[in-house]
């Protein structure tokens, strides 16, 4: 067995940092980590042009801890009236590196995204010139539609139709948690991949009700079946490179989710590799590591893969019980409880 594991330095492709506060009390986290970070853009109001995405880079970089070495790769918030125009100034900014579709009222601030695809017609089309990937939130969000299907209705009414109008479009499937999602991007064209997080691979909807309900286990998409589970960790035995790492770190404070009304979103940033290592391990794929976490996603995005190195512990540690959150404080996943591998310079 392995005590130490040295892994070319990772990316996560899929995150939510947030703004002012929150943003200061969890960007080190990903920061001492990750190389760089996807930066989802679904602020309130949501990061919808150029301008902003530029503004909000400049905001995370002064918020980044002296010496930290990360660079936020930013998105672009996608609605029905997002215009090539705006979509050229982010390719031409050089750093926008994916526009973000969320269904409207898929999720956390996705009240202004998308009503209908149909209506994404120029933008898409831009991103096709320029290729620039579209990220994809991939839920149905039609009421009739049972919540634990929405992902694959997602498939077969929109994104299927879609990567076939837009042949030469690259798509990311972000946060994929079924077998038919892990089906639909194995058995799809050229040019689609797809995110995968540590809570879709560790739990499956049991988990949320274990003993009574959890909030902090709750995010969009929800967490699927055993079966789901097991689809997602079978494409990543197969090391396969259309599956990537993202996290889908996203904060919210200890009120918002212990709630009579609680929002989605499942903090894992403080443990954003950590996690995945125990994964892997358990699964007997750890070799499989490094190529999910620092280099197809970096391939898929035309990025060079990082050259500095990280390097993981075999040395159980607990997160505490909660961080602080500006004014308030942020339950991360696995509070208190053992954590099979730690990094090398993270604070005990
Ligand atoms: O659980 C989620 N939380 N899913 C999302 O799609 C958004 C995210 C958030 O921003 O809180
Ligand atoms: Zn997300």
């Amino acid at each position: 067995m392995t005590d130490q594991l040295r892994l070319r330095r990772p990316d996560d492709w899929h995150l939510h940092l947030r703004d002012g506060a929150a943003l200061r009390a969890v960007l080190p986290f990903t920061a001492l980590r990750f190389a760089r970070a996807i930066v989802m853009p679904n602020l309130a109001p949501p990061i919808t042009t150029t301008a902003l995405a530029l503004a909000y880079r400049e905001r995370i970089l002064a918020a980044l801890p002296p010496g930290a070495s990360f660079q936020p790769l930013m998105t672009l918030y996608l609605t029905d009236h997002t215009s090539s125009a705006e979509i050229e100034r982010a390719h031409a900014s050089g750093a926008i590196f994916g526009c973000k579709l969320y269904p409207a009222g898929a999720t956390t601030h996705a009240e202004a995204g998308v009503t209908d695809v149909g209506r994404l017609g120029p933008a898409l089309a831009a991103m096709t010139a320029l290729d620039l990937p579209l990220l994809v939130h991939g839920e149905l969000t039609d009421g009739e539609v049972d919540v634990f299907e929405r992902e694959a209705r997602f498939i077969d009414r929109v994104l299927a139709p879609l990567a076939e109008r837009w042949p030469g479009l690259r798509i990311v499937f972000e946060h994929v948690t079924t077998r038919a999602a892990v089906e639909f991007v194995r058995a799809a064209r050229r040019g689609i991949a797809a995110t995968v997080t540590p809570q879709h691979l560790l739990h499956n909807r049991n988990a949320l009700f274990a003993g009574g309900l959890h909030p902090h286990l709750y995010c969009l998409p929800v967490l699927k079946t055993e079966a789901d589970r097991r689809a997602l960790l079978e494409a990543l035995a197969c090391g396969d490179a259309r599956f990537f790492l993202g996290t889908d770190s996203a904060p919210h404070a200890r009120a918002a989710k212990e709630s009579a009304c609680g929002c989605a979103g499942i903090f894992s940033a403080h443990a954003g590799i950590e996690l995945y290592a125990e994964i892997f391990e358990a699964e007997g794929i750890l070799p499989r590591l490094q190529g999910f976490a620092s280099e197809y996603g970096a391939d898929f995005y035309r990025l060079p893969r990082n050259q500095d190195e990280i390097t993981l512990l075999r040395e159980p540690w607990s997160p505490p019980a909660s961080y602080p959150f500006g004014d308030g404080q942020l339950v991360p996943l696995r509070a208190g409880e053992a954590i099979a591998w730690r990094l090398l310079g993270a604070p005990a």
